[in-house]
């Protein structure tokens, strides 16, 4: 009668983490801050608020799934910009709704439900990887990213029969938690695989722009492909203006990449109804021209990271990420739950247990004995924070 696949879905990290602090009590002579959740929460900038006012009378008609056209191009020439790669903003760009549904939706475009497969992803990871994958019918292959490794997905560790049977590659670069980049040795290694075996990689790359070395933006799929003299062969990137303009409340991204695979995202989104409000469309315009907001934010981010890792690192074991707002960070005695309850019961301090990111598969938990602490609060909060759990994690 119903969709039993949805029985598969296991409960979103956020979830079972409310369930396990129902009941604590935070002392409340602390001021409750909350670094668990990897929403941004620098002001939006104020273009793309007005941008938004200025095109309101868009609201009088339907938009085309595909987007308009100056969306595409200024989707485009972003990429131009930022990857130095040139795309068809015709075929070979498409605007959704956050990369979230994105993610979700395209393992619909390269899964056969009749046929299933596997779909390879990283764990940790962001759960909803494994949500389109079950309902599509394929079944996930979690990759462990461990700190021996660099945290580094090792895609050697896969079997020759598992690849043969994959349909899919989710990959998230720079990572949530980990923070780590793909190299461009790494992307040659899986397009290797990729060629060979016949998969599709979708590239999550939805922290692209927060990093800390101005001179050295993160490498991205569409570039590494460039780079390595391919074209866009099953390759798909994701990027979002959520973290970049801190505008998650816009619903706003792109995918962009291999054309015939675009194609066919275009017509299940067709069915689908997943165009784009023509104000957001608007407004989203005016974020991809402009970089000033951007670099600003950065900044933001990387005084956050420079005031408040050093301090952390005295009782954690912890560095700053390569990129993005998150810093992952092993904990004290190796009980990432417990540490975060007791964090929260003493000093009303919200990180997120490790363990809750990341699925238990073949005996281990690779996110175990490990916190996600999200910088997103202000620089006097996350440094107010960093303080607590200092004093908490030395037992003064
Ligand atoms: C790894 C990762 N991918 C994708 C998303 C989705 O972002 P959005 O749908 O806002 O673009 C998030 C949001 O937190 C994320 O952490």
């Amino acid at each position: 009668m119903l969709n039993q696949k949805l029985d598969l879905l296991h409960p979103y990290p956020f979830e079972r983490l409310a369930k396990l602090q129902a009941g604590i009590e935070p002392d409340s002579s602390h001021l409750p801050i909350n670094l668990s959740i990897g929403e941004p929460r620098h002001p939006t900038p104020a273009l793309l608020t007005e941008a938004m006012c200025a095109n309101v009378a868009g609201l009088a008609s339907y938009p085309a799934t595909a987007g308009s056209a100056p969306l595409r191009d200024a989707i485009a020439a972003w990429i131009g910009r930022r990857y130095g790669v040139e795309v068809d903003p015709a075929t070979e760009v498409l605007p959704v709704n956050g990369s979230r549904e994105a993610l979700f939706a395209f393992a619909q475009v390269v899964i056969d439900s009749a046929e299933g497969g596997h779909v390879v992803c990283p764990n940790p990871f962001y759960q909803i990887y494994e949500g389109a994958a079950l309902l599509a019918g394929a079944t996930p292959w979690y990759l462990p990213q461990k700190p021996e490794h660099g945290y580094r997905c090792d895609w050697s560790s896969v079997p020759g029969e598992v690849w043969a049977s994959t349909r899919l590659v989710y990959l998230c670069t720079p990572g949530n938690p980990t923070g780590v980049v793909t190299t461009l040795d790494e992307w040659r290694a899986l397009f290797e695989l990729s060629d060979r075996h016949g998969f599709a990689i979708a590239s999550d790359e939805c922290y692209s722009e927060i990093y800390f070395d101005e001179a050295a933006p993160p490498l991205g799929a569409l570039q590494a492909a460039r780079a390595l003299g391919r074209g866009f062969d099953r390759l798909v990137a994701f990027s979002s203006l959520s973290k970049r303009s801190n505008a998650p409340g816009l619903r706003s991204g792109f995918v962009a990449g291999d054309a015939a695979l675009l194609g066919r995202f275009l017509r299940y989104r067709t069915y689908h109804g997943s165009a784009m409000s023509p104000v957001v469309q608007a407004a989203s315009i005016t974020a991809w021209a402009d970089e000033a907001h951007v670099a600003d934010n950065r900044r933001l981010y990387r005084e956050k990271f420079d005031a408040v890792t050093p301090l952390l690192a005295r009782v954690l074991e912890v560095s700053r990420p390569e990129a993005g707002f998150y810093l992952w960070a092993r904990v004290p005695g190796g009980d990432d739950i417990q540490f975060g309850l007791d964090l929260l019961r003493q000093y009303n301090v919200r990180v997120l247990p490790g363990s809750l990111l990341a699925r238990e598969w073949r005996g281990e938990n690779p996110g175990a004995g490990f916190v996600r602490i999200a910088l997103v609060d202000t620089p006097a909060n996350c440094l107010e924070a960093a303080g607590r759990i200092q004093q908490f994690a030395s037992g003064s």
